[in-house]
């Protein structure tokens, strides 16, 4: 099955391009063709993206979330009150600009309705950070789900999370893209019931020759066995960590405590698939369809497991499509938002969310020797 391509999103034009010759300064050439300018925006490749600026902008007080690279807030847009995610990035840091790099192209590559989508970046002179303009994903992520419930989500809502992601990934496959960190905290959800992947700054684009790729990137407990041995690795890997979510899902609880280290994913990655999914499904009522299902993205070898398009072909996944997804996500995250708002507001929390605490401290450089593209970033 071929996924068709959707349509290319074009970038709300906020304010139009200044001429050519306006002035340079402030401009700022990120790099590999990236150029994000204070007076014109974002332009790729030659290429002009909606010249947002940041005096377009209003921001909400607080954070969204915060990740290894980026802070993101709630912003409006003052002539038109629509509200935006924007993401933060400092340009002062090396390695954050790398990321921003990797994720402005991949945003500015790709369209497809089950990836969060982009409206431009600009650059503020005044506090030296890039703002990444996305939409809104306003019932947040995941993890923020899986936190805010504490127990076993219904299978048919697992399913129409799973679905999307599945549909993303098949997406970014075709395009010959790796995610790479497919994890709860990187799924976004809308009130609409709209499950997006997100968080595109360690994605990999493969060139025709390449068939895999081999840096040490992304978090420990998503990782597929290839990856945690230091192998070659390809699509399959991204299956693998959408397997981990799928079962993070039906047990409404972490498979890996955030504490876990490499040598506590190996021992469990030397399993067979189904007797993994059996004891982290132990006592949990899910159709033989959602278990197989599992166990085809939670295969040891890479080789044996199912691609996005196999998965959204299968008996668990047959049937749904991207509108039914939504008509079942929508009311479920409904009815948890009513449940949260009935609720006395809880004491304030002693540290700061998992978000928060798992982005900002767990965050390693390894000396990995690198065949690949960048630098290898590893979170816990
Ligand atoms: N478009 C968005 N809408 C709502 N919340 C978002 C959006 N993008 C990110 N977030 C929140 O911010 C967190 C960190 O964002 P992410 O893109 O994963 O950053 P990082 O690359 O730093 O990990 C997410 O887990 C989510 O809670
Ligand atoms: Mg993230």
């Amino acid at each position: 099955m071929v996924l068709p391509r959707p349509r290319r999103l074009s970038g709300i034009d906020m304010a139009p391009a200044e001429p050519e010759n306006t002035q340079e300064l402030g401009a700022t050439m990120i790099s590999g063709g990236v150029q994000i300018s204070k007076t014109r925006g974002l332009t790729v490749d030659g290429e002009q993206h909606g010249a947002i600026r940041r005096d377009d902008l209003r921001f909400e007080a607080g954070a969204l979330g915060a990740g290894a690279c980026s802070v993101v807030r709630l912003a409006r847009h003052t002539a038109t009150n629509e509200r935006y995610a924007v993401k933060l990035f400092s340009i002062f840091d090396d390695a954050k600009r790398r990321q921003l790099v990797e994720e402005i192209r991949t945003l500015f590559s790709l369209d497809c309705a089950a990836l969060v989508q982009f409206h431009g970046a600009y650059l503020d002179g005044a506090t030296g950070k890039v703002g990444v303009v996305l939409d809104y994903m306003d019932a947040g992520s995941v993890e923020g789900l899986i936190n805010q419930r504490r127990a076993p989500l219904p299978e048919k809502v697992a399913a129409s999370i799973l679905y999307q992601c599945c549909w993303g990934l098949g997406y970014l496959h075709f395009e010959r893209r790796l995610h790479r960190d497919v994890k709860p905290g990187n799924i976004l959800l809308s009130s609409r019931g709209e499950a997006r992947l997100s968080d595109f700054g360690i994605s990999k684009a493969l060139t025709d020759e390449e068939e895999s790729a081999k840096t040490m990137v992304g978090t420990f407990r998503y990782m597929a066995p290839e990856r945690l041995r230091g192998d070659a690795y390809s699509f399959e890997s991204d299956v693998w960590a959408a397997g981990m979510v799928l079962l993070e899902l039906l047990r409404g609880d972490a498979v890996f405590p955030p504490s876990c280290t490499p040598l506590d994913l190996n021992g469990a990655c030397e399993r067979l698939a189904r007797d993994f999914v059996a004891e982290k499904l132990d006592g949990i009522n899910v159709s033989s369809d959602c278990v197989d299902f599992a166990e085809a993205c939670l295969r040891r070898r890479a080789e044996d497991r199912a691609l996005p398009d196999l998965l959204l072909g299968g008996p668990w996944l047959a049937g749904l499509d991207l509108e039914g997804c939504c008509v079942t996500l929508a009311p479920f995250l409904a009815s948890l938002r009513s449940a949260a708002a009935a609720r006395p507001p809880p004491a304030p929390p002693a540290r700061q969310s998992s978000t928060f605490a798992a982005d900002l401290s767990l965050i390693q450089t390894l000396d990995a020797s690198s065949d690949d593209d960048d630098e290898a970033t590893v979170e816990g």
